[in-house]
């Protein structure tokens, strides 16, 4: 009996080598100790029935406090071990740690006036226009000549342009296109041309030296102010929504006759009156007009048997009048504060876990 209370105080030592173990040592020790047959605890527990009931009480008690000892013991080290096997860099985890919050990733979107160049482009693009472009290096006969700008007009004035070399500048509007256009493509003729356009303005709130334009033109037999009317006119209620009156003004231009200026009833505040239309009820968003028979000449097109239409607007400018912005430098300043404002979906987001 002497020889078992030691036999269980021997093993009890053994207990100390459980946290070290790794999973095989771990499994071989559970055998050793309390394997069914030949598990050194076991076969002690198995003596006990042919002692005293004295010695039998008092090897059974410590005996089987070390049994429960020993499981709890390798209970623990197997959690221990398995939790290990998730954690990042361990076993079959793989790396991913799937208790971790995620990391936040930044999602970037499309800043707000190439949102309205593309819902404008889309619009037109469903009337039956399609995309035409030209360079924003032009020649004065591209941007002011063919147009029929008069040889003395203010804007070919050095002050009012940015010129890049003799007779070569920073377009000043898109409306050159018109006549590359017309150059290139016989009638029928129906173009959309978005770009940046450059004019040595001050950069105020609301002017910029650079900003975008998006032309447009009709050419073909037959075309009337009707089809200009009626072409603006389903614009407007597309873009602003159905309920949107509009309204046309005499204007002037040197590339159209008649030329006309389109308002649109205010789509901020529906024409009762707010700051954004100035109290008037009334946002103006384009300038348009007939293509002048001196225009279709000199990108030589009969004018007795073509007419046209042309427009120009300007998305900084319909940006700021459909979202009351009050200043067109927000636009250029980069802040994603403001712009976020825009981006329906842009902005800090929660990613996946361990993304590198
Ligand atoms: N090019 C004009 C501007 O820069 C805008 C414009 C007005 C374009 C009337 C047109 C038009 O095509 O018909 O202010």
């Amino acid at each position: 009996m002497r020889d078992l209370l030691a036999a269980v105080t021997a093993l009890r030592e053994r207990l100390g080598e459980i946290p070290q173990a790794d999973e095989r040592r771990l499994q071989d020790l559970k055998t050793e100790i309390l394997g069914r047959k030949a598990g050194a605890l076991t076969k002690i527990l198995g003596a006990l029935p042919d002692l005293t009931p004295a010695d039998r009480k008092a090897v059974g008690a410590t005996a089987n406090v070390l049994k429960r000892d020993f499981e709890a013991a390798f209970a623990a080290r197997e959690r221990e071990l398995a939790r290990a096997a998730r954690a990042p860099g361990g076993g079959a985890g793989g790396g991913a740690d799937l208790t971790m919050p995620g990391r936040a990733t930044w999602r970037g979107g499309l800043h707000l006036v190439t949102q309205v160049v593309d819902e404008i482009y889309d619009i037109f693009r469903e009337l039956g226009f399609t995309r035409a472009v030209g360079p924003e290096a032009e020649t004065e006969w591209y941007n002011f000549g063919a147009l029929n700008f008069p040889k003395d007009h203010p804007a070919i004035d050095a002050q009012d342009s940015f010129y890049l070399g003799e007779g070569v500048l920073l377009r000043t509007h898109t409306s050159p296109v018109q006549v590359r256009t017309m150059e290139r493509f016989p009638p029928p003729i129906r173009v959309v041309s978005p770009g940046q356009c450059y004019r040595r303005d001050p950069f105020d709130p609301s002017h910029s030296p650079v900003f975008e334009q998006i032309e447009g033109l009709v050419v073909d037999e037959g075309v009337s102010f009707v089809d200009l009317k009626a072409t603006l006119g389903a614009f407007a209620r597309r873009f602003f929504g159905p309920d949107t009156a509009t309204r046309f003004s005499p204007s002037y231009f040197p590339f159209t006759e008649p030329s006309a200026d389109m308002q649109v009833s205010c789509s901020v505040c529906r024409g009762a009156g707010c700051p954004t239309c100035k109290h008037t009820g009334w946002m103006e968003i384009l300038g348009s007009g007939m293509v002048h028979p001196a225009v279709l000449e000199n990108c030589r097109l009969d004018p007795e048997r073509y007419t046209g239409f042309a427009f120009g607007m300007g998305p900084h400018r319909i940006a700021m009048v459909r979202h009351g912005i009050p200043d067109i430098r927000l636009f250029f300043e980069s802040d994603v504060r403001f712009l976020s404002q825009f981006t329906g979906g842009g902005g800090w987001g929660r990613g996946g876990g361990s993304a590198p």
